[in-house]
């Protein structure tokens, strides 16, 4: 069994270049650091790499992480500029037993040494949307969740039963330079335990690190939950309790993968489009939440082009 289990509509092509590494037999590593590499170099996705949402002084600050569930070792960096891919650099920090997460110019520095080149980030696109931005005035406000794709999450399994997850993002639009979300931070943004299953979070990271949710979904796998069990049942404690809190409006989406193969979702959007790729081919689902649990549905051709 192999699987590539990825957030957004954004990583199906992704998903599906690293599957052919996967049906050869090759290792979840290479098939997730393919997966992220694609949606990095794509302008199109506006919130990961080349061309992601710029900071509210208009730079592109990356942040990326690497797992490897047989050892638990991570590499990340935080809030870098020019790193052409930050998960090509983010994995080269795993494995060591210090200073595997990397933050700024020390970040950059390490990119450069190990060989991962250097370039503008920013898109004519990605100016003119903080150039717009900045027309409006909305740098004053409190920044809002980007209304559509967010990180890149990617969770992989191999032949072979390794387990690793790797995620990418800009993070929030018009951020304070220096803010780092989840996506860069164990068992907030990703957590990987080749025994137990991995898990990984898209949305607002103020918001999804409080729960330290892709550690609590593992948790409960280690319990025993399905991917999907556990994926629920976390998010809809997180929920609870922020209601408590009388703190609403979360902006939550969460995948999970078991050591077998099956994977889940759950959501506090609308929709959650995530992508599978599997032995038997390539599919993009939908999450939506229904009651008290998540519908998982097949995302219909023209649910597909609105996606894109
Ligand atoms: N989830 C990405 C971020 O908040 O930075």
């Amino acid at each position: 069994m192999f699987a590539l289990i990825g957030t957004w509509e954004m990583s199906r092509k992704g998903v599906t270049l690293g599957r052919e590494t996967l049906m050869q037999g090759g290792f979840a590593g290479d098939a997730v650091e393919e997966a992220v590499r694609c949606v990095e170099a794509n302008p199109d996705y506006v919130s990961v790499g080349y061309g992601g949402l710029p900071a509210a002084d208009g730079q592109v600050y990356l942040d990326a992480a690497y797992m490897d569930g047989d050892t638990l070792q991570c590499g990340a960096i935080l809030s870098v500029t020019e790193v052409s891919s930050p998960i090509a650099a983010a994995r080269k920090l795993c494995g060591r037993k210090t200073n595997w997460m990397l933050c700024g110019e020390g970040a950059k520095q390490f990119a450069v040494s190990s060989g991962v080149p250097l370039k503008d980030m920013r898109t004519p696109a990605s100016q003119k949307r903080w150039q717009e931005a900045m027309e409006q005035k909305k740098a004053d406000d409190v920044p809002a969740p980007y209304k559509g794709h967010d990180t890149v999450c990617i969770l992989g399994l191999d032949e072979n039963g390794h387990m690793v997850c790797g995620t990418s993002t800009s993070g929030l639009f018009l951020k304070v330079p220096g803010r780092i979300g989840d996506s860069p931070i164990p068992g907030c943004g990703f957590y990987c335990d080749a025994r137990y299953g991995a898990a990984a979070a898209t949305g607002l990271g103020e918001d999804i690190m409080r729960g330290c949710l892709s550690y609590e979904i593992v948790a409960r796998m280690r319990a025993g939950q399905s991917p999907q069990a556990a994926a629920e049942g976390a998010l809809s404690e997180f929920v609870k309790k922020m209601q408590e809190l009388k703190e609403d409006h979360l902006s939550i989406s969460l995948i999970a993968l078991s050591p077998d193969g099956r994977y889940g979702a759950a959501t506090t959007e609308a929709q959650f489009p995530f992508t599978a790729a599997l032995p038997d081919g390539v599919h993009v689902f939908s999450c939506t939440p229904k009651g008290e649990h998540m519908d998982i549905t097949s995302a219909s051709p023209e649910e597909m082009s609105r996606l894109n």
